[in-house]
């Protein structure tokens, strides 16, 4: 409305005056944005999320029971990571059945209630699209082994090659999950190639047949109601079809992943072109429907440029944007300032003109921001990830700074870390993130009634949980909520971007827009005292500044006054500032 009355004026002001002065660049109405770009996505872990029927995991009635919780939180949209029918090999990312609803987590009838619940709430639902393989007891797999027709071409499979009389794989492509990424079925007489574990077979996006069933896999969701999906692996979509070997990369060991560099089985041409067909297949949903576009998030840990393709070229309009992993990949327990500064410029950098940026702090396949980065870090990164310009995703339960969990080797789960072995498990081991989420003090952590959850409930729960953070004056779920909440401010959707290193370990991120209130945030990166002017960076900010959220424990409380540009800033210490 703002937006239109502006255009109105603008106008006028041209009619009145007969020409038009040219406008600062600031002050051109920015194209309104779509609810994706501005949105938190917060994604959840099903099987560790509620359990509602006391069996030990997690399932969609006990996600229900919760989305006051995620209401509660200001988030946009809830993504749900695998809920599909699935042997549960890889945590539900091994699918038998793209098109129902795994009984662990409930029945198709429980998704639509959920999903009518979640709309009451005005919450919108993704669902995560796994298409770069299935469960090798999928009915297709199964079809594909006796070669019956369509099914013959849905998986990659090959010859083997005879070498001195014996049998071995077509190539020397390694899974993720350490070994051969090729396995014999003696039926078909032939290897099928299985990028992650021998039961998630790759499918073949050659075969138009496989490609038309994929989109209908989505057609058919959105159907149900779902605002998008989060695209699982994208990079490893498609292989070079002449199966070369893959040269060596003079890492790791031989049958480890990182041995080999993957130029033959990573963000090969025919990924980016999938992608694109996908959008096509939503939008052509949200045109035939209600108009409001479905959006599409990429996960792939390639290099920047790599990744960055998937946002697609200026042909492809659309609600589409690859995972930022890379304060995932470059921000650890040694970083500094410094780094996270580069870490946030070189990406935002790349984002081509017109794109949505996307910050994302974790994820179920990474160790806990409290544990990765440290959790006198976590109220600083949500501050960075909160006021940097585009969109921001929460793993479930980085809202109050859950921890990892600890796993023992007998109670894990993880096929990564099951194929690592008992001496290396804790190396490759991604269950700690996936530990369940610590609702309150009760048993089990409010998770579960259980007698024995699927994987232990971390005994860290007391300590940490959302019912005990709720309740104390400062907390990191308070200052996650604060935000969430901010983020709606004029400045924080549309205003420019600076980031600047002050002191020995302070990162300030400036956000500012015409006639409207400015954002600075401010983060303690170190375990140092420190004092900065903050008017090098921009004389304005030699005036009152008033805080706005500030990390927990902080000396400086919200709506305190900081005068004359000079901050101090104890350990880690955070805020987020604005001056009207
Ligand atoms: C990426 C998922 O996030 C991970 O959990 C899974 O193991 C692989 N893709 C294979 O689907
Ligand atoms: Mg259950």
């Amino acid at each position: 409305m703002r937006l239109q009355i502006t255009i109105c004026l603008l106008l006028l002001g041209c009619l009145v005056f007969v020409t038009c002065n040219p406008i600062d660049k600031n002050e051109i109405p920015l194209t309104e944005k779509e609810w994706w770009q501005t949105a938190v996505f917060y994604q959840i872990y099903p099987r560790s999320f509620k359990d509602s029927d006391g069996d030990g995991s997690g399932d969609l009635k006990g996600i229900q029971s919760q989305l006051s919780h995620i209401k509660d939180l200001g988030v946009t949209a809830a993504w749900l990571s695998p809920i599909y029918t699935s042997p549960q090999v890889d945590g539900g990312y091994d699918i038998a059945n793209f098109t129902d609803v795994d009984p662990l987590y409930g029945t198709l009838e429980d998704f639509d209630n959920l999903i009518a619940e979640a709309k009451k709430l005005g919450l919108k639902i993704v669902l995560d699209f796994v298409p770069n393989h299935s469960s090798d007891k999928h009915e297709w797999f199964k079809k594909s082994v006796k070669r019956i027709d369509p099914y013959t071409n849905y998986y990659v499979w090959a010859d083997a090659k005879i070498v001195n009389g014996t049998r071995q794989p077509p190539n020397n492509w390694n899974s993720y999950f350490k070994f051969s990424a090729w396995e014999w079925n003696e039926e078909r007489g032939q290897y099928y190639l299985h990028l992650f574990a021998i039961q998630q077979p790759d499918l073949n996006y050659r075969d138009p047949n496989l490609v038309k069933e994929m989109k209908d896999v989505l057609r058919f969701w959105m159907n149900r109601g779902v605002a998008g999906f989060r695209v699982d692996i994208i990079s490893a979509l498609g292989e070079d079809e002449a199966l070369p070997d893959e040269p060596l990369s003079g890492n790791c060991s031989p049958d480890d992943y990182c041995y080999l560099n993957h130029i033959y089985t990573e963000d090969q041409p025919l990924n980016y072109d999938m992608v694109v067909q996908w959008r096509d297949v939503l939008k052509e949903h949200a045109a035939a429907t209600d108009k409001v576009p479905r959006v599409i998030m990429t996960e792939s840990y390639s290099e920047i440029d790599k990744t960055i393709k998937y946002f697609g070229n200026e042909t492809h309009d659309g609600a589409c944007f690859p995972f930022n992993f890379y304060i995932i990949m470059g921000i650890s327990q040694s970083s500094n300032a410094q780094d996270l500064k580069n870490v946030v410029d070189n990406y935002f950098n790349k984002v081509p003109k017109g794109r949505t940026p996307n910050w994302v702090l974790g994820n179920h396949d990474q160790h806990r921001v409290a544990d990765r980065v440290g959790v006198k870090r976590i109220d600083g990164l949500n501050m960075l990830t909160m006021t940097l310009p585009g969109v921001a995703v929460t793993y479930n339960g980085e809202e109050f700074g859950q921890e990892d969990g600890f796993v023992t080797w007998e109670e894990t789960q993880d096929p990564q870390a099951i194929n690592a072995g008992e001496e290396n498990y804790l190396g490759a081991t991604r269950d700690p993130e996936r530990t369940p989420l610590q609702w309150d003090d009760s048993k089990n952590a409010g998770f579960s009634t259980a007698e024995k959850t699927w994987l232990p409930v971390s005994q860290k729960y007391k300590e940490t949980n959302l019912k005990k953070q709720k309740a104390e004056k400062e907390s990191h779920y308070k200052v996650y909520k604060d935000l969430v909440k901010l983020r709606q401010a004029d400045a924080l959707i549309n205003g420019d971007f600076s980031s600047h290193v002050e002191g020995s370990n302070v990162l300030l991120i400036l956000r500012k827009l015409n006639n409207s209130k400015l954002f600075l945030t401010a983060i303690n990166f170190g375990d140092i005292h420190e004092e900065v002017d903050l008017s090098k960076i921009d004389k304005i900010l030699a005036e009152n500044l008033k805080i706005e959220v500030s990390s927990v424990g902080a000396a400086q409380t919200q709506g305190s006054i900081v005068s004359n540009g000079k901050l101090h800033l104890h350990p880690y210490e955070s805020y987020v500032l604005s001056k009207n």
